[in-house]
């Protein structure tokens, strides 16, 4: 079976961001599978907050337009986000409110959601390791039609999670982790 191309998209722009790092080991635990693997920063894709007036006076965005052309050329996606007052940020939001308004000719709605499978993780500092947003996004991204797969990440107590590498340090981590990437792997095949 061919391997799937997997898009990779963390929701913070921060330096030393906890979900950066978490989607860095994510882009390394895919490429040990084997997989091509494309991890992106939202901070090339920046884009205004949605308002239909401004769709309506100058059209979709390049960037949109490019996020879900991005998207579009993966056969799985997972986002890595943190948890803003037990939701997504706003850059995460708004990135997906965008993307669903793209429509490309001969498309339906939401295509680009509804034909690949989304793996959710998310890290946080607290204990809780970002579920409160994870539901959110799972969510969200159901709201648009996405296959979001059942396995997900909450990593807790982030700021003690990496090496000095930037690597997980606790097996039970690397473990989760694996298992996310392993079924992210296996629905994409199965979806291709
Ligand atoms: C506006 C704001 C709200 C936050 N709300 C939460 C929250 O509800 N739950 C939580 O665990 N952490 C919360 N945090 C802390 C973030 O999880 C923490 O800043 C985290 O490091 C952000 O992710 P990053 O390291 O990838 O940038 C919040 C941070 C900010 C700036």
């Amino acid at each position: 079976m061919a391997a799937p191309k997997i898009l990779i998209i963390p929701g913070s722009l921060r330096s030393g961001s906890h979900n950066a790092k978490l989607a860095a080991a994510a882009a390394h635990e895919f490429a040990q599978a084997g997989m091509d693997v494309t991890r992106i920063s939202l901070g090339d894709f920046s884009l205004p907050i949605y308002d239909a007036d401004l769709q309506a006076k100058t059209g979709l965005p390049k960037n949109a337009v490019n996020l879900k052309r991005m998207i579009a050329a993966h056969q799985g996606v997972l986002l890595v986000t943190p948890e803003y007052n037990s939701s997504v940020p706003a850059l995460v939001k708004n990135s997906i409110d965008w993307v669903s308004r793209v429509q490309d000719a001969h498309e339906i709605r939401g295509q680009v959601f509804r034909e690949r499978p989304f793996a959710i993780a998310s890290a946080s500092e607290g204990r809780l390791g970002g579920t409160r947003a994870l539901a959110a996004l799972r969510l969200i991204l159901c709201a648009c039609h996405a296959t979001v797969i059942p396995n997900q990440l909450a990593l807790s107590f982030a700021n003690e999670a990496y090496d000095d590498m930037d690597k997980l340090k606790h097996p039970g981590d690397i473990d989760a982790l694996q298992a996310l990437v392993r079924q992210l792997i296996d629905v994409s095949q199965h979806m291709m």
